[in-house]
């Protein structure tokens, strides 16, 4: 186990580092920037289908589900098709109303959740077209959808999922950005500026990834916290749910994701100096909205941890500590912003001496109800 381990500590910790190469695998092969084209067979082959349906419906559980929400936001966004996102649990049983003018996605990192496989044999009965997007090659659900694209993240232990989730964006991004392409969504220049950035992500990351040091010693600080709140806006907020779910999942610290903006019809009542608030304030994506909700968070004294854009100098002001991330465009920060966040809960449980890659209750793939 150690030699799988490679030299870290974790699993997870692997994981994480293992996210460069994880998502330049996931791209190379479909983003072609020399010819300013992306090819992905699953999407070609049914282009007729994507182009004609009338919404997507993306079905998921955990971690999973949040990239879909990314998603719902880079599909809308880009390619102008109205997405729904829902858990897959929910789905099955409320008698949803879809038909054959519907594109269902399914996201599965192991392809064998049990919900989501349910949620897609209910999508196929009633004419939908289902497209599978997984890591695990030949599994249950990647066998029994139409058609679909793998991440190649390769194997992930962790029962936190790490790169499994930005792998997940990052075909969904491709995808977006292909049908944007065929619908002329977006431009040519926007759509080369996005292949270009995309490309620059791996090396993005690593950099996300020179911050650990200063994140431990953010963990160390608030590792002793009852409760934590995660605030994102637009594509960050499903980073900010996301975000909680780790610290909630490895280090049993109660945490909540919240847009932003929602912060003041419920969760403002929550802070006081011992609530630590993880606020994702990048320079695009309503910056200065989120500014002044830092400043609210200020005003009550709650303690603010900014993830922020390198050279942020507005919210480094205000807030207790930032952590950088670089510049990217806003439909793919989700990939960087991500990262501070799983090195923050994992740091936390492991000061806390939790078991980071098997925690109590959780299994790695839920193959029941
Ligand atoms: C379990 C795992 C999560 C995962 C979820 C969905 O709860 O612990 O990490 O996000 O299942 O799994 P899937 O394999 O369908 O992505």
């Amino acid at each position: 186990e150690q030699i799988e381990k490679g030299g870290y500590e974790h699993f997870m910790l692997k994981e994480i580092h293992e996210q460069p190469k994880a998502i330049t695998d996931t791209y190379r092969g479909r983003l072609l920037r020399n010819e300013a084209i992306i090819k992905m067979a699953g999407v070609e082959d049914n282009m007729k289908k994507f182009l004609n349906a009338n919404r997507i419906i993306i079905v998921a559980c955990g971690t999973s589900w949040h990239a879909g929400l990314v998603a719902e936001y880079i599909f809308e966004d880009l390619s102008r098709i109205p997405v729904e996102v829902e858990y897959a649990s929910e789905f099955r049983y409320r008698n949803p109303i879809i038909d054959e003018n519907d594109i269902v996605i399914a996201i599965s990192q192991s392809g064998e959740t049990a919900d989501t496989l349910a949620a897609i044999k209910l999508a196929k009965s009633k004419g939908a077209f289902v497209f599978g997007v997984c890591n695990v090659v030949g599994s249950s659900i990647a066998r029994e959808t139409h058609a679909g694209a793998y991440t190649h993240a390769g194997p992930e232990i962790g029962v936190a999922s790490t790169k499994a989730f930005t792998t997940q964006i990052t075909v969904l991004t491709l995808m977006a950005l292909r049908l944007a392409r065929a619908k002329g969504t977006i431009s040519s220049s926007e759509f080369r500026q996005h292949l270009l950035e995309l490309e620059m992500i791996p090396n993005k990351v690593e950099k996300a990834l020179e911050a650990d040091a200063h994140i431990r010693e953010i963990a160390d600080l608030y590792k002793d916290s009852r409760n934590c709140l995660y605030l994102g806006r637009g594509y960050n907020f499903p980073v900010a749910l996301e975000g909680a779910l780790k610290l909630k999942e490895i280090s049993y610290i109660h945490a909540e994701g919240y847009p932003a903006a929602e912060m003041k019809h419920g969760p403002i009542a929550l802070i006081d100096e011992n609530m630590p608030i993880v606020v994702i304030a990048t320079k695009k994506g309503h910056y200065e909205k989120v500014v002044s909700n830092i400043q609210e968070i200020k005003s009550r004294k709650g303690k603010i941890i900014g993830i922020v854009t390198e050279g942020d100098e507005q919210v480094r002001a205000l807030a207790d500590h930032v952590i950088e991330v670089p510049e990217t465009l806003e439909s793919l920060s989700p990939l960087l912003t991500t990262i501070p966040l799983q090195l923050l809960s994992y740091h936390i449980a492991v000061l806390l001496g939790k078991n980071v890659d098997q925690p109590r209750n959780l299994a790695k793939s839920v193959t029941v109800e």
